[in-house]
C-alpha cells in the first residue's frame, strides 16, 4: 500500500437485513487527503455504507477495502479490527458523548486504553486537539453543560485523538439549531484543508460544494451519479439528482423563510 493507494475501496459491494437489499452491488473509492460527500434521500443508504467502512457492518457481498485491511469478510481478526478503529474515526449526528464524563474525560479514555498512552501524554493530546477544536476552556465542562455545537466539536476533538488517518462524518450537523451548524462545519473545513481523508453523509449543500472534492449521490442503495462537486451540483444529469436538489432547495427555503 502506498500514498496513490485509494485510502477506501469498494467492488459491487452489497448489503442486505435479512430480506432488505439495502446496497445494491456499488462501486468505488475514496482517494487519500479527498473529502467525499454523500448525498441522497432518506433510506437510500447512505449510513448504512458509511457504517460499512468502518465494521460497524458487515458487508453482504463484494468487496470493501479500508486503509489497506480487508473487510470483506464477515470474521475480521480482533487485532485488524482494533487497527481498524484506531485509524479509522467516526462522528455521529447524535455527538455519542459519556455523559457522567468530563470533556477531557471523555478525550482521554480512548488514548489511556486503546492507544497505551500515558494519562499525562493523554491529556496533552486532548488539550491539542481542544484547542485545535476551540474549546480548550471547556475541558472540565460536562456535556449536558455545553450547546449542540460545542458537543460536536468535543465529538470531533475526541476522534482526532487517536490520530485517524480517515474520517467519517454522518450527518454531523442535523441535530443543531441552523445558528450552530457553522461553527461545526469550520472545525471541518479545517481538517479537509489540512488534508485528512473525509467521507461525509450531509445535506448540506453549500458545505458539500465549497468543502467537498467529489459528491456521491446515493438512490435506493445505488451510486445515481457521482462527479466532482461542483459539477454534480450545478449541473445534475440525472432527473433523480435534479428532483432531490430541488427538494432539498424547496425545504431550506421554508425554514429559513
Ligand atoms: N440494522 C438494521 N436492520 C434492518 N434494517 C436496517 C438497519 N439499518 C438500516 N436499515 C434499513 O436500511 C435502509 C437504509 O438505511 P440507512 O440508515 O442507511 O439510510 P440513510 O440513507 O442513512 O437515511 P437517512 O437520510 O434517513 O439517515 C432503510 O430502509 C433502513 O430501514
Ligand atoms: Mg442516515
Amino acid at each position: 500500500m502506498n500514498n496513490s493507494t485509494p485510502a477506501i475501496i469498494f467492488e459491487n459491494l452489497e448489503k442486505s437485513f435479512g430480506c432488505l437489499q439495502v446496497l445494491k452491488g456499488i462501486s468505488g473509492e475514496v482517494y487519500r487527503q479527498e473529502v467525499v460527500a454523500i448525498i441522497g434521500p432518506s433510506g437510500c443508504g447512505k449510513s448504512t455504507l458509511l457504517r460499512c467502512f468502518n465494521y460497524l457492518e458487515t458487508i453482504s457481498g463484494g468487496r470493501l477495502t479500508v486503509n489497506g485491511i480487508d473487510l470483506s469478510h464477515p470474521d475480521l481478526e480482533r487485532k485488524k479490527l482494533r487497527q481498524l478503529r484506531t485509524q479509522v474515526g467516526m462522528v455521529f449526528q447524535q455527538f455519542n458523548l459519556f455523559p457522567h464524563l468530563t470533556v477531557l474525560e471523555n478525550l482521554i479514555l480512548a488514548p489511556c486504553q486503546v492507544l497505551g498512552k500515558t494519562r499525562k501524554e493523554s491529556i496533552q493530546l486532548a488539550g491539542f486537539y481542544l484547542e485545535k477544536v476551540g474549546l480548550f476552556d471547556k475541558a472540565s465542562a460536562y456535556p449536558q453543560q455545553l450547546s449542540g455545537g460545542q458537543k460536536q466539536r468535543v465529538a470531533i476533538a475526541r476522534s482526532l485523538c487517536m490520530n485517524p488517518q480517515i474520517m467519517l462524518f454522518d450527518e454531523p450537523t442535523s441535530a443543531l439549531d441552523p445558528e450552530l451548524v457553522g461553527e461545526v462545519l469550520q472545525v471541518m473545513q479545517q481538517l479537509a484543508a489540512e488534508g485528512m481523508t473525509m467521507v461525509v453523509v450531509t445535506h448540506e449543500m453549500q458545505f458539500a460544494r465549497e468543502v467537498a472534492n467529489r459528491v456521491i449521490f446515493m438512490d435506493k442503495g445505488t451510486i445515481a451519479e457521482q462527479g466532482p462537486a461542483h459539477e454534480v451540483l450545478t449541473n445534475p444529469q440525472s432527473d433523480r439528482l435534479r428532483a432531490f436538489l430541488s427538494r432539498l432547495q424547496r425545504e431550506w427555503q421554508t425554514s429559513t423563510n
